[in-house]
């Protein structure tokens, strides 16, 4: 039987295209940005025009919607940088449900169908993740209460861990090799990568459901 097929859209390095991979997905990725780390098919376009475009070829869709928002700039020679400074949320929830395909959508507005945490995976990380589905339903999962703090500098006073910060520099936040062991991303070394970067047990679990109930649909 072949695999499913998934586009994961603002891909970045593949955190969360490596999770879907590990559910048994074939990935493509779509980025704005060039990402020669990205270990699946890649392609970089607008993720909003590929989606609208080519959407309804895929069995599932992602998208990391980004989320820094602020003044619009859409225009001429700094169209690319567009997307640090525009909410992509709702024009990107349209689209992908314009394509009539089950999606999954990561980003801090997003509605809060899942909240995932790297404790609920063993992960020496909070990085909580808010998760809208559409076209199938995935299981809550319990959150543990956090056993400490986040290590290093907060307002002059040291603390300890257990927990590491996977965004930043200094401060006893966690340097490249952490960050890699803590999210368990081995394919990329780029601060930029990581820190932006879902854990692939997020999507993993995520996509394992995702691919079930994709096969009871077609089935
Ligand atoms: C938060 S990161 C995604 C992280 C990714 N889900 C992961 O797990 O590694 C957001 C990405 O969106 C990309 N991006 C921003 N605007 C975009 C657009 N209009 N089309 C495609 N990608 C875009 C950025 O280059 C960045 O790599």
């Amino acid at each position: 039987m072949s695999r499913p097929t998934l586009l994961d859209l603002c891909c970045c390095a593949g955190g969360a295209s490596m999770g879907y991979h590990r559910a048994g997905f074939d990935v493509t990725g779509v980025d704005i940005a060039p990402r020669p780390n990205y270990p699946f098919t890649f392609v970089q376009a607008d993720a909003i025009e590929y989606v609208r475009e080519h959407g309804h070829e895929y069995d599932a869709i992602h998208a990391s919607w980004p989320c820094q928002f602020g003044a619009a700039i859409t225009k001429g020679t700094n169209r690319h940088l567009r997307s640090r400074y525009v909410n992509l949320l709702p024009e990107g929830r349209a689209a992908m449900l314009a394509t009539g395909r089950p999606y999954v959508i990561e980003n801090p507005e997003a509605r809060p169908d899942v909240v995932l945490c790297g404790t609920q995976f063993g992960l020496p990380v909070l990085r909580h993740r808010r998760i809208e589905v559409h076209g199938w339903t995935p299981m809550a999962l319990p959150h543990p209460k956090h056993r400490g703090r986040v290590r290093g500098w907060r307002h002059g006073q040291y603390h300890d861990g257990p927990y590491l910060a996977v965004y930043g520099k200094g401060g006893g936040k966690a340097t490249v090799p952490e960050m890699q062991a803590a999210l368990g991303i081995d394919w990329t070394d780029v601060h930029e990568e990581l820190t932006e970067a879902i854990p692939p047990a997020y999507t993993q679990y995520l996509g394992e459901q995702l691919a079930a109930q994709l096969q009871v649909v077609t089935s």
